[in-house]
């Protein structure tokens, strides 16, 4: 079996895209393992998750830093220590600057629930809903400076109902989220996918699944 490629996890919260990682990594054929989790935020589910799973886990709180650079500076040690190769933002709620996603650069990912690049930043299901927008969705990709901007390594399509509330969609694309991020992880863990000229390419034989899942569609419409 070929060596699993070291990966990382950003949190700030939750952290159901993580168990949604640590799920899939528990495969043995999966080229991923989760060998550090970090939130910028005590006492999160996150970390709880992390630690159940056997996952080192650690706060690197930001506010006990003097600028982003030294904090960006902390994580970077901690993340070089743990010999990770690949980082995965999940629900981790901090802007990084242009010096620490260089650092990163293609090898760092985010998801982020909405089809970009349409909804970057907050509030994503609450201005779908206003815009009247009939499908949605979520996409992981790589990481730049400027706010879910970045390569699109994989996007799945949800449909939004006409009863939906900001609650309802964001579970609906939550469920997508779990499917996509592993999916997408294991696409750039194998290196199936390069970037070239801003773009994420497959190499032979390798992006396989990487269409949308469609919802499906009633059979008289
Ligand atoms: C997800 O919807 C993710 O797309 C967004 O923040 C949320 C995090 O949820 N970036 P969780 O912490 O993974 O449960």
């Amino acid at each position: 079996m070929t060596t699993k490629r070291r990966v990382g996890v950003l949190v700030s919260g939750r952290g159901s895209n993580l168990q949604a990682l640590i799920d899939a990594a528990e495969a043995p054929e999966y080229p991923a393992e989760l060998v550090l989790v970090i939130s910028n935020v005590p006492d999160v589910q996150g970390l709880a998750r992390a630690k159940a799973a056997g996952i080192p886990a650690s706060t690197i709180n930001h506010k006990s830093f003097g600028s982003r650079e030294a904090f960006e500076d902390a994580l970077h040690d901690a993340l070089s220590e743990a010999k990770v190769e690949l980082l995965c933002n999940a629900g981790f709620m901090r802007l990084l600057t242009e010096g620490f996603v260089s650092r990163w650069l293609n090898r760092h990912l985010n998801i982020h629930p909405s089809l970009l690049p349409a909804f970057k930043g907050l509030d994503t299901h609450a201005r779908v809903l206003e815009s009247g927008a009939q499908i949605t969705g979520c996409t992981v990709h790589f990481v730049r400076a400027a706010m879910d901007d970045g390569p699109i390594v994989a996007q799945a399509a949800v449909p939004v109902l006409s009863d939906d509330t900001e609650e309802s969609l964001a579970a609906r694309v939550l469920t997508a989220e779990h499917r996509l991020y592993p999916h997408a992880l294991r696409l750039v863990a194998s290196g199936l996918v390069t970037v070239d000229r801003e773009r994420v390419e497959g190499m032979p034989g390798g992006l396989g699944e990487r269409a949308l899942f469609s919802p499906p569609l009633p059979d008289k419409s």
